[in-house]
């Protein structure tokens, strides 16, 4: 067995972070956890970044659709300031009802956390706050394989009154591998995934999920008020990710 110990404030990292209206952000990302996406820059309003892992595997992910630049990266982080003059123009343009349907509130938004990004079929125009991701052509092609690069369209319809945010068919969030397939393939936006895990606490009985080909064993472990101690198979690799609430998730690959 392998001694694992995990301090409080790593509830506050990881791929697996809910961030919304009542989860505020915690630790804010420095810039050497981010990494600018590469390719052409000439249609994007700035360059965009991301967390590094997360930038790669998007990356990836463009270049196994062979999507070039037809699909354009319209925002990624957002530093708290950058949500502050976002929310406060969308207020002043579109009023509050929009801004609350449309606008995370900053220091709620999961663009502070740099695993979120906004994508855009590449058009003449392009909406920032709101771009056109269809569902068909190549938009179609990356949503059908963003599960098994780990990315989840995180705000579906019918989903409102758990993310607090309207559809937003462009938006979407990494959450690594198996979570994204796991959330797919049961309709689970992520507040509701992180309900689900918890009913595989350490101490019960953990949650096997097979995904393509692969075999994962995923459980939950509530944070102690210091440290946290938990003990692993030793010759299992695995991944741990807070909840932003007050636990953590362990992923095993089996
Ligand atoms: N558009 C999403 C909700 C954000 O502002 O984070
Ligand atoms: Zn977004």
């Amino acid at each position: 067995m392998k001694a694992v110990t995990l301090r409080r404030e790593q509830v506050y990292s990881g791929n697996l972070l809910l961030v919304n209206a009542r989860h505020p952000l915690r630790q804010s990302m420095t810039p050497d956890q981010l990494r600018p996406l590469s390719g052409k820059t000439e249609s994007r309003p700035s360059q965009v970044c991301l967390e590094r892992k997360t930038a790669l595997v998007l990356e990836t992910l463009f270049a196994t659709i062979g999507s070039s630049s037809s699909l354009v990266p319209v925002s990624g982080f957002r530093t708290r300031q950058e949500q502050e003059d976002l929310y406060a123009s969308s207020l002043k343009e579109h009023g509050k009802a929009f801004t609350e349907s449309y606008v995370a509130a900053p220091g709620h938004s999961e663009h502070e956390t740099g695993l979120a990004i906004d994508l855009a079929l590449n058009q003449e125009e392009i909406d920032f706050l709101r771009p056109y991701f269809p569902r068909d052509g190549i938009c179609g092609r990356f949503r059908s394989k963003a599960a098994s690069y780990g990315f989840v369209e995180r705000y579906r319809e019918g989903k409102e009154a758990l993310t607090g945010i309207a559809p937003e068919p462009w938006h979407f969030r990494y959450v690594g591998l198996p979570h994204a397939s796991v959330m797919d393939a049961n309709g689970f936006c992520l507040e509701e995934y992180l309900d689900y895990l918890r009913d595989f606490p350490y101490e019960g009985r953990h949650l096997q999920v097979h995904v393509e080909n692969k075999t994962f064993e995923l459980f939950y472990k509530k944070a102690e008020e210091d440290l946290t101690r938990l003990e692993l198979p030793g010759y299992l690799p695995f991944q741990v990710s807070g909840d932003n609430r007050e636990g953590f998730i362990f992923t095993l690959w089996r």
